[in-house]
């Protein structure tokens, strides 16, 4: 068993020409030959010019927050798997609690949106997790098991090809993070799900995310299921970013 760590960025609805230009910049001239893969993802009007910015990095590779479920046609305001393909998008995050919440992403939507990645040879990085109440209620397993089922459901054993991402709704954006023994819990359980519906489960990637930050990083990576992170906040700051990946490996 070898799973090679992946620390994700995923910059949410946060820069500029500018300010991306002198994150990539410093990332770049700090990362050297990474022990783990390492992607970051920008909004997507703003994917062609990290393209160019990282253009010739083995070390940082190009994902994106979002892929219409649709392949093509009227729907306004949605960017096809293939249109992120034709940017070398490589990753792609589907799922996020934040468009389960404000887009009303359902499980449905979220399966087919992995099943359209895969066939554009993009990586998705699938996001499960409970929110607060539903952490209180005891239902966080109830939970995280509904949403990556409906995703093995329509993809079957394609789903060997996916990256999960495990965010506890209540660790996001606000300092709390799981312990590394209750992610590692959560992330067994998900390992589990995950070998009863395929053969390569073994080699997947199960990544932890919610205020995983440069203090915090490499005692959560050191747990035997938690194969990379899917950072917020903390990958907007190269600094920071470029610490947890060195945590990785
Ligand atoms: P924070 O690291 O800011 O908590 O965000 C986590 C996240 O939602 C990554 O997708």
């Amino acid at each position: 068993m070898s799973r090679r760590k992946l620390i994700a960025g995923n910059w949410k609805m946060n820069g500029s020409l500018a300010a991306n230009q002198a994150l990539v910049q410093d990332l770049l001239a700090g990362i050297g030959q990474p022990a783990c893969d390492v992607a970051v993802c920008p909004p997507g009007a703003y994917l062609g010019q990290v393209q160019a910015l990282l253009a010739g990095s083995q070390a940082i590779a190009l994902g994106a927050q979002n892929v219409s479920q649709h392949e093509n046609g009227a729907f306004t305001g949605d960017i096809s798997a293939t249109m992120l393909q034709d940017f070398g998008v490589r990753y792609v995050i589907v799922g996020h609690s934040e468009r389960r919440q404000h887009q009303a992403e359902t499980d449905v939507h979220v399966a087919i949106k992995v099943k359209r990645a895969l066939s554009a040879g993009i990586t998705p990085i699938v996001c499960v997790g409970e929110t607060l109440r539903e952490h209180d209620e005891g239902m966080t397993e109830f939970i995280v098991r509904r949403q990556l089922s409906a995703v093995i459901h329509l993809n079957g054993d394609d789903v060997g090809r996916i990256v999960v991402a495990y965010e506890p709704v209540w660790a996001i954006g606000t300092g709390k993070t799981a312990t590394p023994a209750q992610a590692q819990a959560v992330h067994a359980v998900l390992r589990a799900q995950l070998k009863a519906a395929t053969s390569q489960a073994d080699d997947m990637r199960i990544l932890y995310g919610g205020s995983m930050n440069a203090g915090n990083a490499a005692e959560l990576l050191a747990q035997p299921d938690i194969d990379g992170g899917l950072i917020g906040g903390a990958a907007l700051k190269a600094a920071d970013f470029l610490k947890i990946v060195a945590a990785a490996r």
